[in-house]
């Protein structure tokens, strides 16, 4: 037997500026979970190499996620905070998983898609297998919830799918390793396996935060127009024009939320106003339905500098001493890799890799 034990496990790439969706979507929810669950939180260095190569400052971008991890609320103590190249069983995980998963599936995903654009042939071999290191990265803790915006949603029913192909595939091999234990699969049902089935988290109002130039795009790391998003480094004066900027369309708030339909930029700016305010779409309606959007974005953006503003000053303090950053990418490699070698002990034994 070997117990699977429930634990959160997520990732953020160290690419560009952090934005209001990664908070919103990601990083608030990391830190609520630390009430309830273990936690492991990883800035994914060995993904960001998949798109672009080359990086200016990796190691900076690397500690100023950590940073924004660590000023949001995230307790490197209590759970584990580190870098993903540090633990080498993600990748050697991932090899395996290389050959768990097929070509077609890969070839299925959105956002693979989405980053190779036209010229697939072109695009660097990582980033196709950029979801079997994803896999890796869940399945080397067995981590059973995966909190993540709206956009992760396919790559964790592909880390599922691995999952359930290793412990289909190698079902007799687990259960001669002594090694299988009863997973989970939804409406009371189990099988016996090794990998769990990871749970996605993706709940609340602002799972998928919207470009605030263009409704229909997300708000992106990588979109060229700065304006396009908030950064987590903004000050008050650019999160201010950013707001103002921001794209609406003539007509007045509605009531309800059923008249946001059809109004992309406007139920975005609602659904993010809801999130940093911790209250229903409904309940920004009630106060503001009938009100223009010059009376509107004045209370968004004052809204955003204020949830915003005290996590952008400590982001500030931390990255003024990077050692004790690194002092803490440290230790979080270290008990984040203990977990993980007992993991590849597991799988090698399985598979049947000798040592
Ligand atoms: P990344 O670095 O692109 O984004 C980090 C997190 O932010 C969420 N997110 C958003 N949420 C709401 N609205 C948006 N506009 C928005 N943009 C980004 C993402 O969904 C994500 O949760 N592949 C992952 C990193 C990763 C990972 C993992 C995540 C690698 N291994 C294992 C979970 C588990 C990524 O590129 O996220």
């Amino acid at each position: 037997m070997s117990d699977i034990t429930p634990r959160v496990f997520s990732g953020v790439q160290p690419t560009g500026n952090l934005h209001l969706g990664n908070y919103l979507g990601a990083i608030r929810k990391f830190v609520a979970l630390q009430e309830s669950h273990d936690c492991i939180y990883c800035v994914v260095d060995l993904h960001s190499i998949t798109a672009q190569l080359v990086h200016e400052d990796l190691p900076g971008q690397t500690r100023s996620i950590t940073a924004a991890f660590l000023a949001a609320g995230i307790d490197p103590k209590r759970h584990i905070v580190f870098n993903q190249s540090r633990v080498s069983a993600h990748a050697e995980l991932a090899w395996i998983f290389n050959c768990v998963a097929r070509i077609g599936w890969m070839n299925r995903m959105t956002q693979f898609k989405d980053k190779a654009g036209k010229d697939r042939e072109n695009a660097s071999l990582g980033l196709l297998a950029y979801p079997s290191l994803m896999a890796a990265d869940i399945l080397a803790y067995r981590a059973t919830h995966v909190p993540v915006g709206d956009d992760q949603k396919q790559h964790l029913e592909l880390t599922r799918d691995i999952a359930a192909k290793f412990n289909n595939d190698f079902a007799q091999k687990i259960a001669e390793a002594g090694l299988s234990t009863p997973i989970p699969m939804g409406e009371g049902q189990t099988v016996e396996g090794y990998f769990p089935m990871t749970e996605p988290l993706i709940e609340g109002p602002a799972t998928r935060v919207m470009s605030l130039k263009d409704g229909s795009k997300k708000m992106s790391k990588s979109d060229p127009s700065d304006l396009s998003r908030i950064n987590l480094t903004d000050d008050a004066d650019a999160i201010a024009r950013k707001v103002k900027k921001a794209k609406t369309d003539p007509d007045a708030l509605p009531s309800e939320v059923a008249g946001l339909a059809g109004r992309p930029e406007a139920d975005n700016l609602v659904g993010i106003f809801a999130a940093l305010a911790e209250r229903s779409k409904a309940e920004v309606l009630t106060d503001f339905g009938g009100r223009a959007f010059s009376e509107f974005k004045p209370a968004l953006a004052d809204l955003a500098v204020q949830v915003l503003s005290p996590i952008t000053g400590e982001m500030r303090r931390l990255l003024d001493d990077p050692g004790h950053i690194d002092a803490v990418l440290k230790d979080g490699g270290e008990r984040a890799g203990a977990i993980a070698a007992k993991t590849m002990a597991d799988v090698k034994q399985i598979v049947g890799f000798l040592g």
